[in-house]
């Protein structure tokens, strides 16, 4: 389906946009009314297993906020029940596995993805959010990075240093690389299918891999990021990382088309560290846009200065919504965000 506002597909690919497209990552969630309404006493995966409920989330954010880009709901964590992993999300705290991988036995006996059979709610969901957004704004497709996933498969819960996951992958790399293979595979075919099914951009959420050196970066994840990346063909290809800025360079050759970088990291040096070749999204610290007022105004006008003439960039936030933010805060970081850049042209 064509989309009536094209900045944010233009904006990937590095081309000038009349004003600069703006979302935030979980733009859907509990600090919205209209989700905390739909979602009443149900969990997250209920809802993403809805494909109506998914569909009305994912739209109601995009059309609450007036952001030029939608984002399917559903969780990094979906997949993995295609293939074998039984998880929870337990609010305020993460997903908790209940089988955790500890052996070579235990990947070895994980299943293969089938996307469409697997989890075919997600790919439901895709083709209803896309019939509700009538070509409002193009929809993003997600999954978890091969690393954060096996992170959450290894630790069994959410973790701060990911010991354990570093633990087997520098004592039992051949563990290691079997599950990475396993995941890469996995990540490639569920994103292909929601290609297929019509998303116009993807993003990889590699959340926690900032908690790696870069030559482990380089040594353990690099090379399957890349592939995931080098098999996905025909959208724009984003990538995300928090706490990235000792890895930018490395983020850089995994092949992505933007790199998508939290507050840690001064946005224009994204671009000098990447010789100008990415487009870049961000990176106003989640906790500037619940605080509001003129301290938000400030810093979303220095990422709008810092980012000036440079090519392809996207405002968002450094990492997720947080859950006390007022919606209006976001609604005027929109405004400002497409009147200043509009009026510079
Ligand atoms: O609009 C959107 O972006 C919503 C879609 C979305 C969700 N999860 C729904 C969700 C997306 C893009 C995600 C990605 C996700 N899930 C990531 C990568 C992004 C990141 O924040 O780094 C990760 C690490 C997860 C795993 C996960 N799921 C966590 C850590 C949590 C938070 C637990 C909590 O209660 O704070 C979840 C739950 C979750 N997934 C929520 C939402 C809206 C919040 C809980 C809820 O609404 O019930």
């Amino acid at each position: 389906m064509k989309v009536a506002n094209t900045a944010f597909l233009d904006a990937c690919k590095r081309k000038e946009t009349e004003f600069t497209p703006v979302w935030f990552m979980r733009q859907a969630g509990r600090y919205l009314p209209s989700y905390r309404r739909i979602k009443g006493g149900s969990s997250v995966i209920d809802i993403a297993k809805k494909p109506e409920l998914a569909s009305e989330v994912a739209v109601d954010a995009v059309k609450a906020l007036g952001v030029d880009v939608g984002i399917i709901f559903a969780d990094i964590m979906l997949p993995l029940e295609g293939i074998g992993i039984e998880f929870r999300i337990e609010e305020n705290v993460g997903p908790i596995v209940s089988n955790p991988i500890r052996s070579l036995d235990d990947v070895n006996a994980l299943d293969t993805l089938e996307p469409e059979s697997d989890v075919p709610y997600v790919y439901d969901g895709v083709t209803a959010t896309i019939q509700k957004m009538d070509g409002l704004v193009p929809l993003i497709g997600f999954s978890g990075a091969p690393f954060t996933l096996a992170g959450y498969m290894i630790e069994g819960a959410p973790s701060r240093d990911f010991a354990r996951t570093k633990a087997m992958m520098y004592s039992q790399p051949e563990i290691w690389e079997a599950l990475m293979r396993k995941l890469t595979k996995m990540v490639t075919d569920y994103l292909n299918a929601q290609v297929r099914y019509g998303v116009r951009a993807v993003q990889l959420f590699d959340s926690w891999v900032g908690c790696l050196s870069p030559g482990d970066y380089r040594q353990f994840v690099l090379p399957y990021t890349r592939e995931v990346f080098f098999s996905i063909g025909g959208v724009p290809r984003i990538h995300f990382c928090a706490n990235s800025s000792s890895l930018i360079e490395d983020f850089h050759k995994t092949g992505a088309d933007v790199l998508s970088v939290d507050w840690r990291v001064a946005i224009d040096d994204v671009w000098r560290r990447c010789s100008g070749e990415t487009a870049v999204q961000g990176n106003l610290d989640p906790a500037a846009a619940m605080a509001g007022g003129g301290e938000m105004e400030k810093r979303v006008s220095d990422i709008l200065d810092r980012a000036r003439g440079h090519g392809g960039h996207i405002f968002s936030l450094g990492h997720g919504v947080l859950q006390n933010t007022d919606p209006e805060n976001l609604r005027s970081i929109v405004k400002m965000v497409h009147e200043r850049t509009r009026s510079r042209k």
